[in-house]
């Protein structure tokens, strides 16, 4: 199969280059292009283009990403580059993640370093990155104008984290979620999770997620997120995005 046994021992990496999870059985990004599919899932079904691109640059402030499940920092680096591209300068980036089985540097690098487009944003990415297991790490990139928060901590452990230790203190804008597939890690997509996720939502915050799975869907409706079904990337027909919207719960 031309596969490899990772020295961290979660890990395989396909002939394609792309890396799997021994323990979940699940590949971190799709096969046919991870970047291509991480830009249309995260960044188009959350419009970050357009809201980065709409923000004002006379009243600056944070715009916070939260994401569950930062694996290989494909979906960080994706909205960083839009970031980079779109938003005006008086604006930071906040980007807070989670992570319980961190890859190592090295896996990071390597998994990043397929995409000449954000070869740069990966290195960097790598040369600082240090999991710290059970820990809360910060770090800085482009001038201080991007932060990235991780939780190394069981998802449902690390939301309440981000909340009791207000580690994001304006909350989510955008959610990605991106936990491996439901039927092969239901606790990323547990109802703690979600209800961990509406504590730090605000109206009108956004949330996507490549994953279509009924339970997903009628355990985020159930925290006041309104969702929807939308086209995939490739050979998946379907996606979710969703907005939240405390009253929908209500409306029920
Ligand atoms: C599909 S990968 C995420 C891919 C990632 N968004 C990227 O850009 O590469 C799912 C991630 O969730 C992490 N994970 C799985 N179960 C978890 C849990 N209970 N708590 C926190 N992280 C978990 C895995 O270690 C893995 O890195």
């Amino acid at each position: 199969m031309g596969q490899l046994i990772s020295p961290t021992g979660g890990l395989r990496w396909g002939a394609n280059g792309v890396p799997y999870s021994i323990a979940f059985n699940d590949q971190y990004f799709c096969q046919d292009n991870g970047y291509v599919e991480a830009v249309h899932v995260c960044c188009r079904g959350n419009s970050l283009q357009e809201r980065f691109s709409a923000l004002d640059p006379v009243c600056p402030g944070t715009f916070t990403i939260m994401e569950t499940g930062f694996g290989t920092g494909l979906d960080f680096c994706c909205a960083r580059q839009l970031w980079e591209q779109c938003a005006p300068p008086s604006w930071n980036l906040h980007f807070v993640s989670l992570e319980l089985y961190p890859l190592q540097k090295k896996d990071i690098a390597r998994a990043l370093a397929l995409w000449p487009a954000l070869a740069a944003l990966g290195q960097e990415l790598a040369a600082q990155y240090e999991p710290l297991p059970g820990l809360v790490r910060d770090w800085y990139f482009h001038d201080r104008r991007v932060r990235l928060t991780i939780v190394f901590d069981d998802a449902p452990a690390a939301l309440k984290r981000i909340k009791a230790e207000d580690l994001a203190p304006q909350g989510a804008d955008a959610w990605f979620l991106d936990g491996f597939a439901p039927s092969k890690n239901p606790a990323m997509w547990s109802d703690q999770v979600f209800e961990a996720m509406a504590v730090l939502s605000k109206p009108g915050t956004t949330l996507s997620t490549f994953t279509v799975a009924g339970f997903v869907r009628r355990g985020l409706e159930a925290q006041g997120f309104k969702v929807r079904k939308v086209p995939a990337h490739g050979k998946k027909n379907q996606m979710l995005t969703g907005v939240y919207h405390p009253d929908f719960v209500l409306e029920k």
